[in-house]
């Protein structure tokens, strides 16, 4: 929502921590930009959707702003925000482009921020009211649910660094506190949802990322595991019913302090589905001064690797390893590759984007997914990130993530030729 949509205080849309955050800590934004019109798919729902449908895309992943269905986050509804959202279901579903539906993506409304956000317990009955909401509007015709997009993004990047909204200083009591409060209400949701809509597909989504140690160096490698607790583990074990994994990464013993009674119960959760979001690697060392995970992350600059405009390695294999190690949790019985894409410089030549290195990095990533799927992996499908350009929170609008450009002063598209690949792939 708040990366492509725009209409930020239109139609009764409340402020969420994202308008807040860009509108009052600018600096925190590499190039000071914001989401006000992003992509102003507000107002240009339609022909995007149609653009989706000529390009034979059959899915589409987008999520609900909070604050613009609950400007204040609970209580009273807006129903221009209900109609908005109303209408892009429908003609997604005109166009045969099937709505897949996040909840949250990062974007909590200010008036909740304001309490403490994530860090507040009281969110998880806030969070409740919302997915009720979302659950009791568009479950009629949304299917398939995503209570979160990558918990520990937020709660890492906003919550403990302050990089992400809401910002502030380090805090590794927030970090705990909000992660908490996340993995409560992933249960949370997830139930909401399965009561409310008929044959709901339950998912959610988490960021995975392969680590190596570097060199294989023993204490690397074990500083490895550690990273691999805090990057993957930390949010699905809970949720699957295994509890945290404190047993190897000590210093989560802080979350205890928030853990109620009864809490272990409530946190599992049986999804349908787990989406994973991958994109790269990390290769990491030991060193004892870093807190928590008493590890660094090696710069994939150092290691003399071709790098995406995010700074991140292209390591396709890294997605069946990932892929692989997530399956092999029992309790996960199907996955979707929720994201995955690459931002590299694109260029505008007589009208066309020929972004042949972007083509190469769909397809290396797609051979390995379809590796896992025939190698007896449940695999249920694929989603790019992303179909346009959008704001990429702190680094602003400069990594271009998208398979169709958007050029943000005069709001046109123009479909890359990853795009043209993509949709001739699609049409098998
Ligand atoms: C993670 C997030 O879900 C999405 O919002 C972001 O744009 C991409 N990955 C790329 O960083």
């Amino acid at each position: 929502a708040y990366q492509i949509e725009g209409g930020w205080n239109e139609d009764g849309k409340g402020e969420s921590n994202w308008d807040h955050f860009t509108h009052y800590h600018k600096n925190k934004i590499k190039t000071h930009e914001n989401g006000d019109v992003a992509c102003d798919f507000y107002h240009r729902y339609e022909s995007d959707i149609e653009l989706m449908h000529k390009m034979h895309i059959p899915a589409s992943r987008f999520s609900i702003g909070w604050s613009r269905v609950l400007p204040q986050g609970i209580g009273q509804i807006n129903q221009k925000g209900i109609d908005f959202y109303n209408k892009v279901i429908d003609k997604s579903l005109k166009e045969g482009v099937t709505p897949w539906v996040t909840c949250y993506h990062w974007d909590i409304p200010q008036a909740l921020e304001a309490k403490g956000g994530w860090t507040n317990r009281d969110v998880i009955k806030w969070f409740e009211e919302f997915v009720e909401v979302c659950a009791l509007k568009f479950g009629d015709r949304v299917k398939n649910w995503m209570v979160f997009n990558e918990p520990m993004s937020f709660t890492l990047a906003g919550y403990m660094l302050g990089i992400h909204a809401p910002g502030g200083a380090i805090s590794f009591d927030k970090f705990y506190a909000s992660t908490h409060h996340v993995v409560m209400s992933h249960g949370a949701g997830g139930r909401i949802i399965r009561e409310h809509v008929k044959n709901a597909n339950v998912g959610t989504t988490f960021s995975c990322i392969p680590i190596d140690g570097w060199k294989d160096k023993p204490a690397n490698l074990e500083a490895a595991k550690r990273v691999d607790v805090m990057a993957n583990r930390l949010f699905i074990e809970p949720v699957l019913g295994m509890g945290y994994p404190l047993h190897d990464l000590p210093a989560l013993k802080h979350i205890e302090k928030y853990i109620h009674a009864g809490d272990e119960e409530k946190m599992k959760f049986d999804f349908d589905f787990i989406g994973l979001q991958n994109y790269t690697r990390w290769v990491v060392k030991n060193l004892g001064l870093v807190p928590m995970v008493h590890a660094i992350n090696i710069k994939p600059s150092k290691m003399g690797h071709d790098l995406t405009e995010m700074g991140w390695e292209v390591y396709p294999e890294g997605m069946y390893r990932i892929i692989k190690q997530f399956a092999a949790y029992p309790g996960v019985k199907k996955i979707y590759l929720t994201e995955n894409g690459v931002a590299f410089k694109d260029e505008l030549v007589n009208g066309e984007i020929n972004d042949v290195k972007r083509i190469q990095y769909l397809k290396d990533y797609l051979q390995q997914v379809l590796k896992a799927k025939r190698g007896g992996i449940n695999i249920g499908g694929y989603f790019i990130w992303s179909f346009l350009d959008n704001f990429e929170w702190a680094e602003g609008y400069r990594p271009k993530l998208g398979i169709v450009a958007v050029d943000y002063k005069t709001q046109q598209r123009t479909i890359k030729a990853s795009g043209k690949w993509f949709s001739d792939f699609l049409k098998g």
